[in-house]
């Protein structure tokens, strides 16, 4: 079909057939397809939505756009299998989550992205370790999964192109903010990895990428339906993003913390609960537990026996870190020069985060970017984040800033004071539970 009677039938409130569908993408892919054509086209989508099937056939267009992993030649003993996250703030989830699972048996070639908007991102958080490579060889990256167990790596330009094209074309027309839009873009890219089962991590909250829980549950509901009706099974959690998810934002400062937790030396800690839940998730998915229970003593084994750990360390060597991460990262992530307390106004306890703004507080710091291509400065961020419900005071502070210089740590200060609202000690503090759909 001629591209423009494809869109015409979108936009006339037709249903297209899952061949043109791919003909279109593959045109996208091609540069047969011109930016006008793919604005019009994701406007028509926006505006009369689209079946499940059309969907179902975006995403697999979109992930066949481009190479297509396969792992079936390296006879791997057990199942290739990744999380996605629609991201957030002080969410190093993936960072101890990957190495955890595969200590525990599971295969995990993960393609993580750089910080968007608000959010953080995973690569520009390994960036902080000298040596580590992002984009290795392909033939490197199955190495190290298959040797470690797990790799997490940056997109590399052959994997979903048509993504890359109509994600930049959506950005600048107003047209992002399409449920069927999201999914084939999140899961082209995600299913491209050739994985055998995927989970997904939707957020909800003051920091999360949907406006609203019930918007989250609709992406949660739809990229699991779609990813399973393309030959992938997925399971999708709702967690919660009203606070930042660790006690700290940034770059080096997250995969310190990541150290920490990977040492078990915060099981209860809400960033360990929420990586845990997905870590169950995973093992189940993957078919190396066959109940909950059984998901759960394993993890338990694998942070208690230091594998986890292990298995960071290793990583991180076979990508070209240092050797003794482990014992030195100290001496080998970046610190910031000036450290300071931010003490609330007034005593009280935390009813409230903006967590995008304490998340633009770290950008701002230089922590992630406000344009495309710049550099970050992976030293500076935020720790010691108070809580919801925390009481706060001249001895407890709201966070401590960690900054290139003493005005970007006063303006930092003054951002964060605004993004946290503290109230009566008394009064209940809000925060949202975890769902599994
Ligand atoms: N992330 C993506 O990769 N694509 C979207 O459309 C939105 C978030």
């Amino acid at each position: 079909m001629l591209p423009q009677e494809l869109i015409r039938r979108k936009r006339d409130g037709g249903e297209l057939a899952a061949d043109d569908i791919r003909e279109f993408i593959q045109g996208i892919a091609d540069d047969r397809i011109g930016d006008s054509q793919i604005g019009a086209f994701t406007m028509a989508v926006y505006l009369n939505g689209m079946s499940d099937a059309e969907v179902v056939a975006l995403t697999t267009a979109t992930r066949d756009s481009g190479h297509v992993m396969r792992w079936d030649d390296l006879d791997l003993p057990s199942p290739v299998v990744d999380k996605h996250s629609t991201g957030g703030v002080g969410d190093l989830v993936s960072l101890v989550l990957g190495p955890w699972v595969a200590a525990c048996g599971a295969f995990v070639p993960m393609i993580s992205g750089r910080g968007l908007g608000h959010t953080g991102g995973t690569l520009d958080k390994f960036e902080s370790i000298p040596g580590y490579d992002p984009y290795p060889a392909p033939e490197r990256f199955r190495r190290v999964v298959k040797d470690t167990g797990v790799a997490i790596i940056g997109q590399t330009a052959d994997l979903a192109p048509a993504d890359k094209r109509i994600y930049g074309v959506r950005d600048v027309t107003a047209t992002v903010e399409s449920i069927p839009l999201i999914t084939a873009s999140i899961l082209g890219k995600k299913l491209a990895s050739g994985l055998d089962a995927l989970v997904m991590d939707v957020k909800v909250g003051s920091g999360a990428f949907m406006p609203t829980a019930e918007k989250s549950r609709e992406l949660a509901r739809s990229i699991a339906n779609v990813a399973s009706r393309a030959g992938t099974p997925t399971t999708a959690l709702l967690t919660d993003m009203s606070q930042p998810l660790a006690p700290c934002a940034g770059n080096a400062v997250e995969i310190v913390e990541s150290l920490a937790l990977l040492r078990g030396e915060r099981p209860q800690s809400r960033i360990m609960q929420v990586t845990r839940e997905l870590a169950v998730e995973m093992l189940l998915a993957g078919t190396l537990a066959a109940t909950r229970e059984q998901a759960l003593e394993k993890l338990d084994r694998a942070l208690a026996s230091g594998a986890a750990a292990e298995v960071f360390a290793r990583m991180v060597s076979e990508l070209g870190g240092p050797r003794d991460f482990l014992e030195r990262f100290e001496h080998y992530l970046p610190q910031a020069p000036v450290t300071l307390a931010v003490y609330p106004q007034q005593a009280g306890k935390v009813q409230r985060i903006d967590t995008r703004a304490v998340g633009m507080t770290v950008v701002e710091l230089g922590g992630g970017r406000l344009r495309n291509d710049a550099t970050i400065d992976h030293s500076v961020g935020l720790s010691e984040i108070a809580a919801i419900g925390e009481q706060t005071d001249n001895q407890r502070p709201l966070a401590m800033v960690h900054a290139r210089d003493e005005a970007a740590a006063q303006r930092a200060a003054e951002q964060l004071r605004a993004a946290v609202s503290i109230g009566d000690p008394t009064s209940q503090a809000e925060a949202v539970a975890s769902e599994t759909l």
